[in-house]
């Protein structure tokens, strides 16, 4: 039978199984590797082969020489919103569409976002060993004192959908919201009053800092040493986009020195190894990248990734390619 009445799909992890049948459905041949690991080189370098379309993982590396092994691909549907494990210029060379998963996870992320706010702020997780530990022996007032969002100065870096949905979020607590980006964006100004500021005004002003930009050359430590020393002492920075927008090692440092207050991490910089000096600090709460784990975003990521893939292999444009 002709190749092309039967296009490979090829998965690298198992997604949410509406968009596992979306493609079944329409005859593909899908192939998925079916283990909770990263799908070894080797294996994902055979499958890409004679793969017409792939649908990858934010922790798939998709370089230049993977991208040379696609004899056939036609896209690449990163089940992701942010598409930084991808070489996105070689593979416009090599005729390749790619295409994320925006909207799907933008509440999820912004939920999560807010979760780690609180937990930073009225320190949920340390107040929760210490009740785990048998150390409460009783109403004190000033037992874990934590901060209201009310009134504060809600910083956030990038003015696009999941920053806007986590400012509306923290707007509904009572903050007043500033925000920096290269653009102006009038969905954040219009849903929250938000004010766009300089970086620097931002970090100095700031009580709660939350990132939510894409990781590109311009943005890789964009919070670097002398950033974040313009941080006040008391606040709070949170970050579930990508590790590689702030200088770790200097974020450990200020928050062991406590020149800031505390901060709240999904994403790292070396992940999945996370540097073991975070782990000993009391003022941090860190996550294992879960901003787009619910089931609902999960779905809607997996449909919206295999709708980009029958799109493309029906001769029709993708409905998200990456900008
Ligand atoms: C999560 O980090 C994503 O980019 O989807
Ligand atoms: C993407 O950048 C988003 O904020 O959804």
């Amino acid at each position: 039978m002709a190749k092309s009445f039967h296009p490979k799909v090829y998965i690298t992890r198992e997604i949410p199984d509406a968009g596992i049948r979306l493609l079944k459905d329409k005859g593909y041949n899908v192939v998925v590797y079916h283990y909770d690991s990263p799908v070894p080189l080797k294996e994902f370098s055979g499958h890409v082969k004679d793969a017409d379309a792939i649908i990858s993982l934010l922790s798939d590396r998709i370089d230049a020489q993977l991208i040379d092994n696609m004899k056939n691909c036609k896209i690449i549907a990163n089940y992701a919103v942010g598409y930084n494990n991808i070489d996105i210029e070689y593979a416009k060379k090599k005729n390749i569409i790619v295409t994320n998963t925006p909207d799907a996870l933008t509440d999820s992320t912004a939920d999560l976002t807010l979760a780690l706010v609180l937990a930073c702020a009225r320190r949920i997780i340390e107040a929760e060993k210490f009740i785990r530990n048998g150390h409460f022996k009783g109403w004190k007032p000033k037992l874990f004192l934590g901060i209201e969002l009310k009134n504060k100065v809600f910083g956030i870096l990038g003015g696009g959908r999941i920053g806007t949905a986590v400012a509306v979020r923290a707007k509904a607590f009572g903050a007043n919201i500033v925000y920096f980006s290269r653009r102006k964006s009038s969905q954040i100004e219009e849903s929250t009053g938000a004010k766009k500021t300089s970086l620097d005004t931002l970090l100095k002003t700031s009580d709660f800092i939350s990132i939510h930009l894409p990781l590109t050359e311009k943005t890789y430590h964009l919070l670097n040493k002398e950033k974040l020393s313009l941080m006040k002492k008391t606040s709070i920075l949170i970050n579930t986009a990508r590790g590689e927008v702030v200088d770790e090692k200097t974020l450990i440092k200020l928050l062991k020195q406590r020149k800031i207050g505390g901060a709240g991490f999904d994403v790292f910089e070396n992940e999945p190894d996370i540097n073991p000096e975070l782990l000993k600090l009391e003022n941090v709460v860190a996550l294992p990248h879960i901003g787009s784990a619910t089931v609902e975003a999960r779905i809607q990521m997996a449909l919206l990734a295999a709708e980009n893939v029958v799109s493309i292999l029906s001769g029709k444009k993708a409905i998200t390619p990456v900008p």
